[in-house]
């Protein structure tokens, strides 16, 4: 059983740039069966877009809950009505057969219903006599049920594929204990239970025949539903409105097995929850979300974010930033004038943190949880609390024009970071132009939809975190900020290697494995967590044999790694156990015999090796001072053919710009700096 929101809105169609993302048509929710049953209930405005997307043949059931317009309207517009290849059984209350004939004699429409193409049968319901359509296991059951409302109203419960699906079209159930009692019979066991909540307990209007969310709320977790959904929304709801109510729903309703969300259109619900997103057949969206569910890292993740939101909205630059205790922390950065896709890797690393307050554009959008959409930067309204701060453009030359900056969310609603993207090119003339409401939505949209798996990058970095912090327990000071390093470094290595080597690189083959190499570089030392304290934190030279002990932390490494079930494994175990491998076979340790040397050494691992040792030359250790980056590249340079690939060292040579912004980014904590001045 699947239910999809075709129609959210109450009372008249309001669509409009501060409904777009709800929605603005008004009540419809169309019901798939496992069986191939096709029922929607209400046939609102909402209905005639669902009619586009049906095949050219076919037999659907329609319920209607009474006749007020709002419920009505679409049956016109519904392809199936128009076409004798449907059969379309329109179920109606009793009171109601005549209807669709009123409706034309009454100039409503033009065309009455016997003049309509389509196979339509009218079938009478009263509330009590129960319906069923099919047979065997596949049977649905249709319960009506009489619902509050001025002038009546029905109720549907269907039973179908072992799970109760409701719905009410307009239904008060405020006001007296009785309507409550009603309200919870009415839900009770609701798998899915779509409901009239036009307003709040704030606005509630007794008698109007409309109930308000909050006692939905109660009666629901009474009632013991599961998916509680609310619709019929007051035409006035903007988006921000109906986000705050969404936000507030995700936190305070944490009763049993209840869930409740507020239905935009698209929407799709199972019996046990929500279904991924799919609104209107958005290829592109739904496309970019699977390619992204293959990045784990949250490098690659927030690159490609960038990346899309760029070209649906024609950007010239952009900016994520993430959420970290109360400020906003620079996560990554495009931008293409100033720095050449090939160039633009430099900036993953840049260092800048700002409090989410007001006076920023990123802190007020961060604060307001709205989207900030800003025709010219330099133009801002004269009671606009924040301002746009031009030391960037200051010291690149950049010229910042238009601007729209955008919340993410993670699932408890709270923002947990910032897009912001910048001057939206005209690709007619490539000037700076405002980004139109059609560009603001689908970036809205964007935004909303990669939400989780930007969330699932952060968990999974900090899973990572979580195993170098057990190795920490040694050695906290080295472990965390040079595990990023030895990452970072490695990954961009790899980058230039494969751009060096292959004259059409695969773009997004690199992306993939540059995440993988990245992520499994961090944990090349984590068999340190096996070697005695006394070894590793020993102020100097280590003896011969508390060396050889040493040198066990690659095989410790990879016998831990081998047990972790992540896509990385093989790749981590094999940097763990040959990072210490050198390009002239004398390094260690010895595998079936013999030390390798040369290409029979894997490439990650003769990556990871230029990256440990660099970053180890440069940071202080508690056996020795820090070197230069000038120092150590010519270390590196010096070894080249003998510890090091030659090739790789080469590559090596090149991040020269990139090497010292990478160590500003992830510094040693304090009080390890100031060790090692002593
Ligand atoms: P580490 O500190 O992360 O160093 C990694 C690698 O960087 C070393 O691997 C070595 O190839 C290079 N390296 C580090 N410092 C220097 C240096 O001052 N000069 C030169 N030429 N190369 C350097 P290696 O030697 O196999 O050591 C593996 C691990 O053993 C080191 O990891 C460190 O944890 C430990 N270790 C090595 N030497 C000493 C020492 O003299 N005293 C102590 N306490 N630990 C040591
Ligand atoms: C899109 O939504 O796919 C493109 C929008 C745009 O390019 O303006
Ligand atoms: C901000 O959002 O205020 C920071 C970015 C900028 O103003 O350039
Ligand atoms: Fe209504
Ligand atoms: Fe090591």
């Amino acid at each position: 059983m699947e239910a999809i929101m075709r129609g959210v809105r109450g009372s008249i169609a309001n669509p409009s740039p501060d409904t777009a993302f709800y929605g603005g048509n008004t009540s419809c929710v169309e019901l798939h069966t496992d069986g191939g049953a096709l029922l929607f209930f209400d046939a609102g405005t909402g209905l005639r877009e669902a009619g586009d997307s049906l095949p050219g043949s076919g037999e659907c059931h329609i319920f209607i809950s009474h006749g007020h317009a709002d419920h009505i309207m679409g049956l016109w517009f519904f392809k199936p009505v128009h076409s004798p290849e449907w059969i379309v059984h329109l179920h109606l209350p009793d009171w109601l057969v005549h209807l669709p004939d009123h409706f034309h004699e009454a100039g409503f429409f033009p065309v009455s219903f016997s003049m309509l193409k389509g196979k339509i049968l009218r079938h009478p319901v009263r509330a009590g006599e129960n319906l069923s359509i099919g047979a065997g296991k596949e049977r649905i059951l249709v319960q009506p049920v009489e619902v509050r409302h001025p002038g009546g109203g029905l109720g549907y419960k269907v039973h179908a594929d072992k799970a109760l699906f409701v719905y009410s079209g307009d239904h008060e159930i405020a006001g007296t204990t009785e309507s409550l009692a009603e309200a919870e019979n009415f839900l009770r066991g609701a798998d899915i239970a779509v409901v009239d909540a036009m307003y709040g307990r704030e606005d509630y209007t007794p008698g109007w025949g409309h109930s308000a969310w909050e006692d939905w709320v109660e009666a629901a977790a009474r009632a013991g539903t599961r998916n509680l959904v609310l619709t019929h929304h007051e035409p006035r709801r903007s988006d921000r409105d109906l986000d705050a109510l969404d936000h507030r729903l995700r936190n305070i309703v944490h009763s049993g097995r209840l869930n409740v969300y507020a239905a935009r259109e698209g929407m799709r619900f199972a019996p046990s929850g929500p279904i991924p997103f799919t609104r209107f057949g958005s290829d592109w969206l739904l496309l970019f979300l699977e390619e992204i569910a293959r990045y784990r890292d949250i490098n690659a993740v927030l690159d490609r974010i960038l990346a899309k939101a760029r070209e649906i909205t024609h950007a010239d630059a952009g900016t994520i930033y993430l959420a970290e205790g109360g400020d906003l922390v620079f996560a990554y950065t495009h931008n293409d004038s100033l720095f050449p896709v090939d160039n633009a890797y430099k900036y993953a690393y840049a260092t800048v943190r700002m409090p989410i307050s007001k006076r920023s554009i990123a802190g007020y959008a961060a604060l307001t949880r709205d989207s900030l959409n800003l025709a010219d930067v330099r133009r801002l309204p004269p009671e606009a609390p924040y301002g746009f701060n031009s030391g960037f453009d200051e010291s690149t030359g950049y010229r910042t024009v238009s601007m729209l900056t955008l919340p993410f969310f993670d699932k408890t609603g709270q923002t947990s970071g910032i897009l912001q993207l910048i001057n939206s090119l005209d690709p007619r003339n490539g000037r700076p132009c405002p980004f139109t409401t059609g560009m603001e939505f689908n970036a809205r949209l964007l935004a909303r939809e990669v939400s989780s798996a930007l969330e699932h990058s952060v968990l999974e970095r900090k899973g990572i975190y979580g195993i170098l912090r057990m190795a920490e327990v040694h050695d906290p000071a080295e472990t965390g900020p040079h595990a990023e390093r030895v990452g970072s470094i490695a990954a961009e290595l790899y980058q230039r290697w494969v751009e060096k080597l292959e004259e059409t690189p695969d773009r997004e083959r690199i992306r993939y494995e540059k995440n993988r190499i990245r992520l499994a570089a961090m944990l090349h030392d984590i068999g340190k967590v096996g070697i005695s304290d006394l070894i590793l934190k020993k102020p100097g030279k280590l003896t011969d044999e508390e060396f050889a002990v040493m040198r066990g932390h690659s095989q410790i490494g990879a016998s831990i790694l081998a047990g972790d079930a992540s896509g990385i494994s093989g790749l981590s175990q094999d940097i763990a156990l040959h990072h210490h491998q050198k390009w002239n076979g004398r390094g260690y340790p010895v595998v079936n015999g013999k030390t390798p040397s040369g290409e029979a050494i894997p490439l990650s691992a003769r990556i990871t090796a230029i990256a440990d040792v660099f970053d180890a030359l440069v940071s202080p250790r508690c056996y020795k001072k820090s070197w230069s980056i000038e120092e150590a590249l010519g270390l590196l340079r010096k070894e080249a053919g003998e510890h090091f690939d030659p090739a790789l060292v080469e590559c090596m040579l090149e991040l020269s710009d990139v090497l010292p912004l990478i160590h500003e980014r992830f510094p040693d904590p304090p009080q390890k700096a100031g060790m090692a001045g002593a």
